[in-house]
């Protein structure tokens, strides 16, 4: 048998437990060029865990996606923080090119790997596949359409950034799995009451602050009017990083959720500068806390 068959047996045998139903010739040299499979069709302990991540991710938004080129074929998704664009290959190769609709754009500020990125559409004929090289917060596409955003891991607040960029583009779906987080935790000062506890400590400073930060995007979502899931990603074998907060929207605006907003950041005493798209601007001095909080 000549070695390039036999890797692609090879190839189609290693992904059989990950790979949702058998793997086409096509998708095997997708993932070779994404060095996700070696060049012999070996998928080793790292790419595995990246492709089951990716995997899992294209499954969880599947149920939204479908909705949404139902109701819109042309929708476009704009997945912010694209990096080597696994997810919207990937997405591609299994809904968007079989579904023969529907558009991906990539956003990052790397300009080599959007390079590689649009050299690899081109090359596996994915023509409603497309790269903007820059920064997610300087970005609007064309049209201003944006009908889905994903950010997957975009670093600290470049996830900030992304919620912005769905707002202004009215994105219908986000799907944020959010990265590190340093910001809230560097606002979060002494108080002078019991909350204070939550951070005493740099560990849980940390963890509270980016938990705070998650707590306060959903928020920010649920304001604007979007219905807001937040669910485990992955098993956290596969990623540390793994909160999906996924938000469609159902109505234009939600005071319910903005009091809330209000009240926590008021009672934190954080005001994080994703807020400017609720009207309060960083910085911005918080009222006094009730006696004890
Ligand atoms: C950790 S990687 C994740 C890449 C990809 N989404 C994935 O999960 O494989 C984060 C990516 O976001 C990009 N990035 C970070 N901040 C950005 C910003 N403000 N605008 C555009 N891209 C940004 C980086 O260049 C990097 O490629």
């Amino acid at each position: 048998m000549p070695r390039e068959r036999a890797d692609i047996l090879n190839a189609k045998k290693v992904l059989a437990d990950v790979w949702p139903g058998q793997a086409q010739e096509n998708s095997v040299a997708l993932l070779k060029a994404l060095h996700i499979l070696t060049r012999d069709g070996a998928l080793n302990q790292d790419a595995r865990r990246k492709l089951k991540q990716v995997l899992h991710l294209v499954q969880l938004l599947r149920p939204s996606l479908d909705a949404l080129l139902a109701e819109n074929p042309d929708a476009v998704i704009a997945d912010l923080g694209t990096g080597k664009s696994y997810l919207g290959f990937i997405l591609y190769d299994l809904v968007i090119g079989p579904l023969g609709h529907g558009s991906i754009v990539g956003v990052d500020v790397r300009d080599e790997l959007v390079r590689q990125s649009r050299k690899l559409a081109t090359e596996s004929h994915f023509t409603r596949m497309s790269f903007v090289s820059g920064g997610i917060a300087d970005t609007m596409l064309p049209d201003g359409r944006a009908d889905m955003v994903t950010a997957l891991h975009a670093c600290d607040t470049a996830t900030d950034d992304a919620i912005r960029f769905a707002l202004h583009h009215e994105a219908r779906v986000i799907a944020l799995i959010p990265c590190c987080q340093a910001e809230v935790a560097t606002l979060l000062g002494a108080r002078n009451g019991p909350l204070d506890q939550l951070w005493r400590h740099n560990i849980h400073r940390r963890e509270f602050g980016a938990h705070v930060t998650n707590v306060i995007r959903s928020l920010v979502l649920e304001a604007h009017g979007y219905k807001v899931r937040v669910t485990e990603f992955t098993g956290l074998e596969h990623s540390l990083k793994n909160e999906l907060i996924l938000a469609t929207r159902h109505q234009k605006s939600n005071p319910l959720a903005r009091r809330k907003l209000d009240q926590l950041v008021d009672q934190l005493g954080v005001t994080p500068a994703l807020l400017d798209v609720v009207g309060r601007a960083s910085g911005e001095a918080n009222p006094a806390r009730p006696e004890g909080l």
